[in-house]
Parts: C-alpha cells; structure tokens; sequence
C-alpha cells in the first residue's frame, strides 16, 4: 500500500442502465494520488467524470453505480470496502466538500449558526456553547467580517462570496485532511473567485491540508495548484506538473482549453481553433481508438484504431511540441 494520503489506481465507474443495454462506462481506469498538504487541480469539459470520481471518494454514488479499482485508498482506508461506521467518520470529517452553488448547499429556513453547531457537534462531539466559539472562530478564519453578526444571519442575507465563505467554513470545521472543492467559484462573479481561492490556498497552507480543486479553467489552476490533470470523456488526457502543461501542453485537448480560454491571446500556428468544435462523445456512443479523435486536429489513422495508453502523463501518439504535432 502506498504512503500517498489518497491512492487512485485505475479507478473505473460504470452506471447500470436500463435492462436491455450495457452499463455506461463513465470513468476509466483513472489513476491519480495526493499528498498530505498538496493541491490538485482537475480540469475538464462538462460530462467528463470530475464529479462523479469526487463523489466516489466521498462513497457517495448513487446504488447504481458500479465502482471497481486496483487501488482506492485514502488514509490507509480502502475506500471501496469501507463499513457504514467508518464512512461515518470519513465522510464530512476527514474528507470535506464544497460544491459550485453555496446557496443551494445552505437550508434557507436556518441560521447560519444553527447549521454551523449542528454541523460541528455532528463531528466533534462538543457542547452547544463549545460549539458556537468555535462557530466565530471559523467564521474569522474564512475572512468573515463581524462574525457574531453573521452568525445570526439566514442564508439570504448573505451575499454568494459569504455563503460560500460559510461553507468553507463548516468544511474545514472538522480538520480534514482532504477537502473537495467542485467548481467552488463557477456561480460567483469573477472578482470574489479569486477571493474563495486565495482562501482555500492560504488554508491548504496553514493547515497542511491537501485540496482537489475542479474547475473547467485551466488558468485558475495555473495560478493556484503546482500540480493538475485534465480529464476528457471519463479519462485522463494529461496530468503532471501545472507549470510544465501549460507552457508546452502535449495533448491537443489540453492545448485547445488553452487556446479557448478568453485572455489566450497567442495562438500559434496548427492549434485547434479557439472554441473546440464538438461536444463530448455520449457514454453510450464513444469512439473506436482515442476518445478526442472526432475533435482533433491532428487526428491520424492510426489514433482511430487502438487505445490510447497514458504514457509519461499524455494519452495521445501524435503528442505537441511546441504547439505543433510533429
Ligand atoms: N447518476 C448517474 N446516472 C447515470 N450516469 C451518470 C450519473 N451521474 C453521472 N453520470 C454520467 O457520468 C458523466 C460524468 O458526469 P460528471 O462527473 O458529473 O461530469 P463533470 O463533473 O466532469 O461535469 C455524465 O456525463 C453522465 O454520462
Ligand atoms: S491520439 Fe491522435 S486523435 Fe487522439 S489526441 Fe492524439 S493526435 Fe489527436
Ligand atoms: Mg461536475
């Protein structure tokens, strides 16, 4: 067993489907770790599997849902085996998640105090006055103003940055070791999501904890995670260190995400045009051969009839250098 605190060795998700058809293949054979205290960033088109591997890690897939690996350890725990009790204490405890609509994540009946001590006393077994202190405690660390008037605060009081600021608050009210952050900043305006990354960075830091930031702009993750991995129908296209793959990405997908991003204003010769034409393939319907053929640029005969293995963090034969496919 590795020493990473989480372990991902092809990790394959199925979905059962009606009787008559074959289960739809959703994730495959994904292979990924992290560290104590590392951040990684996983990037993607809608439809790709970042959810769906996020809620396999918190054990929180549907029941049709089909889920087998060589390796899905965190914390020395095989995930895949794991008894109600354990998960219990995994779930919202060592393992935290934040989700893209803060709003939505909050009950809109409670006050933001109610839902904090509930939430904390849940996983830490403290008194109600224990934990309300810890309650404005956590409001503070999260940037949050006036904490003892938030606190009595509804959810529609706040505004989408402090909501989200809460939540983060009740994520890491239970120190975990790992937290998830699902498009955390997708449904918040542009200048208030620097502000929501810049915290979780800042927490990564003082708490040593480690961070699986999905986001679909691979610019954000340059900016905040030295490590990231591209995920395209279910797979992983590229993955490596963050620096590296956007200076000289090696897989045409990951150069067109680049070169779709608005600020991407040099575009070099042969690259795939800003906005990637074609959408996922459906699980149901994938493609012979490489799973970003139909939308390649640089498409050869021989990407159509074999798969495509990750090799040195590229799953593509015909790899870029320097923009361009040799
Ligand atoms: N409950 C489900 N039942 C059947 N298929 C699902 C379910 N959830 C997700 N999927 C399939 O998995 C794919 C990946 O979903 P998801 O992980 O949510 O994508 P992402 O987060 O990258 O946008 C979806 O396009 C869909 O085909
Ligand atoms: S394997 Fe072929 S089709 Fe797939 S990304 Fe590479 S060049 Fe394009
Ligand atoms: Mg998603």
């Amino acid at each position: 067993m590795s020493n990473h605190l989480l372990s991902v060795q092809d990790l394959n998700i199925f979905f059962k489907s009606d009787k008559n058809l074959t289960p739809i293949h959703a994730v495959r054979d994904l292979s990924f770790s992290i560290d104590q205290g590392e951040m990684l960033g996983v990037v993607g088109e809608s439809g790709s599997g970042k959810s769906i591997t996020n809620l396999a890690i918190m054990g929180l897939l549907p029941e049709t849902a089909i889920v087998s690996a060589k390796e899905f350890v965190f914390n020395k725990n095989a995930l895949l085996e794991l008894k109600d009790t354990t998960w219990q204490k995994i779930r919202g405890g060592e393992i935290s998640m934040i989700f893209q609509d803060p709003m939505s994540a909050l009950n809109p009946f409670l006050s933001v105090e109610f839902q904090m001590i509930e939430t904390i006393k849940a996983h830490k077994g403290l008194s109600k006055k224990e934990a309300r202190e810890l309650s404005l405690d956590l409001l503070d660390q999260v940037g949050i103003a006036s904490p003892k008037e938030r606190l009595s605060s509804f959810p529609f009081e706040l505004s989408g940055g402090m909501a989200q600021r809460v939540m983060i608050a009740m994520a890491i009210s239970s120190d975990p070791k790992l937290l998830i952050a699902d498009e955390p900043t997708t449904a918040l305006d542009v200048t208030i999501q620097k502000q929501i990354l810049t915290l979780l960075k800042s927490l990564q830091n003082k708490k040593n904890m480690s961070i699986i930031l999905v986001t679909h702009d691979l610019g954000v993750i340059g900016e905040f995670s030295e490590k990231v991995q591209v995920m395209y129908a279910g797979e992983v296209v590229e993955a490596g260190k963050t620096e590296e793959i956007i200076n000289a990405p090696q897989h045409p997908y990951t150069s067109a995400l680049l070169n779709s991003r608005p600020g991407a204003v040099i575009r070099k010769a042969k690259t795939i045009l800003p906005s990637i034409s074609g959408i996922v393939p459906s699980f149901n319907q994938r493609p012979q051969g490489c799973q970003f053929h139909p939308r390649c640029n640089f498409t050869q005969s021989d990407c159509i009839n074999q798969k495509i293995s990750l090799l040195n963090g590229c799953r593509c034969i015909h790899p870029l250098t320097n923009g361009v496919n040799l």
